[in-house]
């Protein structure tokens, strides 16, 4: 493995059976608190587009929201939070979802981007991909151009990589697991 994988691995923790039986748990809680991991993890998610005009960060709720404020300040961009619905207090787009059991609604403030900003997405963790779909339809919406969706971890086992990426989003990940 690749010496971020090694770092990532590291600092990684695997909570078996939360929240129930049978799923193995990614918990970033220990990398974040890690200084120099939680450097290494942002910096390795947007060295890539360092240079790029990058307008705004949009990050998921909860873990995206950590994750995203940190590249925003590297790629001096402004940041916008996708929440779950009812947390936003202004005029928002609202699309719906679904979770493992039923569905859910997010939500984006309607001038939060506008059209033709280039918008890179963000979050800790790609299961199914549903979340991050609906995240990339609010920004289409109000006219974003999606650089890229960037997360620590794929579970490419459950798709939501190729599901993305069948939607034209360029997709970075840092390391996957089964
Ligand atoms: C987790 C994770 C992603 C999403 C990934 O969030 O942080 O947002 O699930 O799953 P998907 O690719 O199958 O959609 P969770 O729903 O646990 O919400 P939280 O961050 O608010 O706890
Ligand atoms: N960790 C965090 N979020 C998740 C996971 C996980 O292992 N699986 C699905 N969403």
């Amino acid at each position: 493995s690749t010496s971020v994988e090694k770092t990532l691995l590291s600092v990684l923790r695997t909570i078996p059976d939360y929240p129930k039986p049978g799923v193995q748990f990614r918990d970033i809680t220990t990398l974040l608190g890690d200084a120099s991991a939680f450097r290494r993890a942002v910096d390795e998610l947007v060295h890539p587009y360092a240079g790029q005009k990058i307008d705004k960060v949009a990050g998921i709720e909860a873990r995206g929201f950590i994750l995203g404020g940190a590249m925003a300040h590297q790629l001096s961009a402004g940041f916008v939070p996708i929440r779950k619905k009812g947390k936003l207090p202004y005029d928002t787009v609202r699309v719906a979802y679904s979770l493992e059991y039923g569905i859910d609604e997010m939500e984006m403030h309607r001038d939060a981007v506008t059209p033709g900003q280039r918008v890179m997405l963000v979050d800790d963790l790609i299961a199914t991909g549903g979340t991050a779909e609906a995240a990339v339809k609010l920004l289409r919406q109000m006219g974003a151009d999606i650089v890229a969706a960037c997360f620590v971890i794929d579970l490419p086992d459950l798709g939501g990589r190729k599901k993305l990426e069948a939607l034209d989003v360029p997709v970075r990940t840092l390391i996957s697991f089964e």
